[in-house]
């Protein structure tokens, strides 16, 4: 399988695809590859003729107390994933390739970033919404591949592709868990026996939060003062922020009405999760 280290070459590469009347998916990774990852590149697989999947650790998307450094960097074995999974090429640039000195442009997304993750990572959404579009513009392809477990940060690529007219079909596709419901993310590796034991709750509070919409609690008040109990009857968690909130323009809900999301993030431990599921 191909590994392409240069943006030229890369654009040079889909190019030629395109020449030859290929369509291309693309997936793109900040690497540590599991399952959830997995089945983004076999849906892409399904429905592209040729799936480029690149691994990047972005520095800009990280706050300077987030894990910048400590983010695992398994790349011969995500390579070797990848490839079992279907990937046709891999983009793996450098930090210099992506920002080399001088670099000063950035993309702002509005409103859409400021709760959730935006609210208790500042910056974060200009990190990723800037690598995001540079990505797409290394590897320009038919359709792109996001996982529902970040959901805010699939939507505010949604609106950037929308707002900046790019090219691209954003595709979101569902939440891969294990056995016990914990959603995979390259981070439970941080977490000892004991946490990932724990990190399971994150999930029980969902389905207890999905119980009530089904029971016809409309209150979301209501409903998060659960999720927190179950939460915070957990000695590792710590609450970041629970929420409840339409899941188009990610404002807060005050009562269940249409589409919402129950969005989580909890420390277990010194390790951030997220979470959330969407109702109706
Ligand atoms: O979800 C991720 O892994 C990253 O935020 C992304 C989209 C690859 C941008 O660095």
């Amino acid at each position: 399988m191909k590994i392409i280290r240069k943006i030229k070459l890369m654009q040079e590469y889909v190019k030629r695809q395109r020449k030859a009347g290929r369509t291309i998916g693309f997936i793109p990774t900040m690497g540590a590859l599991h399952e959830g990852h997995l089945s983004l590149i076999r849906q892409a697989k399904k429905e592209n003729d040729i799936v480029a999947v690149s691994i990047f650790v972005n520095p800009t998307q990280f706050g300077p107390q987030e894990d910048f450094k400590k983010y695992p960097r398994p790349l011969a074995k995500d390579v070797r994933l990848a490839k079992s999974a279907g990937a046709s090429v891999i983009f793996n640039p450098s930090a210099d390739e992506m920002y080399p000195a001088g670099y000063q442009t950035f993309v702002e997304v509005g409103k859409i970033t400021q709760g959730l993750c935006g609210a208790s990572r500042p910056g974060h959404f200009r990190g990723v919404a800037t690598v995001v579009n540079k990505l797409f513009n290394a590897v320009p392809a038919d359709k792109a591949y996001f996982g529902q477990k970040d959901y805010q940060q699939a939507r505010v690529i949604q609106q950037m592709v929308k707002d900046l007219n790019i090219a691209v079909q954003v595709v979101i596709c569902p939440i891969i868990r294990e056995q016990d419901g914990l959603a995979m993310s390259s981070r439970n590796q941080y977490l000892n026996a004991e946490e990932r034991k724990s990190a399971a709750c994150l999930y029980e509070a969902l389905k207890v939060a999905k119980a009530m919409i089904k029971s016809k609690i409309k209150e979301t008040a209501k409903i998060k003062k659960e999720v927190r109990n179950i939460i915070e009857s957990n000695l590792l968690a710590k609450v970041d922020y629970i929420e409840i909130v339409d899941a188009e323009t990610l404002e807060p809900a005050k009562m269940i009405k249409g589409k919402v999301v129950i969005a989580l993030a909890v420390y277990i431990g010194k390790t951030r999760l997220i979470d959330n599921m969407v109702i109706g």
